[in-house]
């Protein structure tokens, strides 16, 4: 089988460690390296979370399988927004991770830090591997716009950029009318979607319909055990919020998009980002009117969920203690 090299960035953050999950499942995947970046924790803390979450995740696999190194990434955004912490941790948990490490299992130990940092990281593997690389962007784009301003030839160069981010018919979900990645650094998501890469964006609009019920977890082993605790805080916060038990999974559906593109439909649409200090900063303004411009961006507007969370649940079959 032709492995899918990627490198995913992400702000681990509940569904970041799920999206974590499902790659290592996913014989497809040649998964290179993680950067960790700020977002739904600070930036130190993502870094800790993600290789917390490689190195507890590779433990429980039934096949081990080469674990990827995770390079410390982006704590300043371009446009210096500060971020609702208290917000963040009500749904991912005081250290972003729910309920999953903290006197339930002792970290496995940690993977040495390889040294070179998220951004240097990124540039090296996008020269390296150019278009057969996929980069797969869960957090704020802060790292990926850092690349850009460093090496404007780097994300125009690799394969595809799946993003999970914005909206293109729906409310924000952070402000009425942002989706929280976008709106922790507008500029950076910007510089990245004018920066003449192949984006697919993977937003609300289908992530939204991408939900895992709390059923899903139960009974079980250790590792579905472990995947309740992690998705704990924030199940608790939907059925506070929504009257809905269970998590979305909007950071495994765009993992599974660099997979199977096939779960979702895109249409190439004009994508800008508002940048104005205004209620609607970190929109995303998709362009659906029929007269206008075929854009650059593939914008996810439907979703096959039956398909895809079958397709996850399958996966985390690979997993010791999940049955
Ligand atoms: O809006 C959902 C996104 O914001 C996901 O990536 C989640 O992890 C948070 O970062
Ligand atoms: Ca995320």
């Amino acid at each position: 089988m032709k492995k899918i090299r990627v490198v995913i960035d992400c702000d681990p953050g509940v569904d970041d460690a799920l999206a974590l999950a499902l790659a290592l499942a996913s014989p497809e995947l040649d998964l290179l390296a993680v950067t960790a970046v700020r977002g739904n924790v600070p930036a130190g803390r993502a870094f800790r979370n993600a290789r917390r979450v490689v190195a507890w995740l590779g433990a429980q696999l039934s096949h081990p399988r080469d674990l990827p190194p995770v390079h410390p990434g982006g704590s300043r955004p371009l446009g210096r927004d500060r971020i609702d912490w208290k917000a963040s941790a009500a749904i991912h948990g005081p250290d972003g991770l729910g309920r999953l490490f903290p006197g339930v299992l002792r970290p496995p130990r940690l993977e040495r830090n390889p040294g070179q940092g998220a951004e240097e990281a990124l540039i090296s593997l996008a020269r390296k591997w150019g278009r057969r690389l996929t980069v797969v962007a869960l957090g704020p784009l802060t790292n990926l716009a850092r690349v850009h301003q460093r090496d404007p030839s780097a994300l125009p160069g690799v394969g595809r950029i799946v993003v999970m981010g914005g909206a293109a018919r729906m409310p924000g979900n952070v402000t009425p009318a942002a989706e929280f990645n976008i709106h922790c650094d507008p500029e950076a998501a910007r510089v990245v979607f004018q920066s003449g890469a192949r984006i697919t964006l993977v937003g609300l609009d289908v992530t939204r319909r991408a939900f895992l019920p709390s059923r899903a977890l139960e009974r079980g082993g250790a590792f579905r055990k472990g995947l309740r605790d992690l998705v704990s805080v924030y199940a608790d916060f939907c059925k506070r919020r929504r009257g809905m038990d269970g998590v979305f999974l909007h950071d495994p559906l765009a993992l599974a998009a660099a997979i199977r593109p096939g779960f979702l439909r895109c249409e190439r649409l004009p994508v800008t980002v508002e940048c104005g200090r205004g209620p609607a900063r970190g929109m995303t303004v998709v362009d659906l009117r029929a007269e206008a411009p075929k854009g650059r961006i593939e914008v996810a507007l439907d979703l096959d969920e039956r398909s895809f969370l079958r397709f996850f649940l399958e996966r985390m079959r690979s997993y010791r203690g999940w049955s």
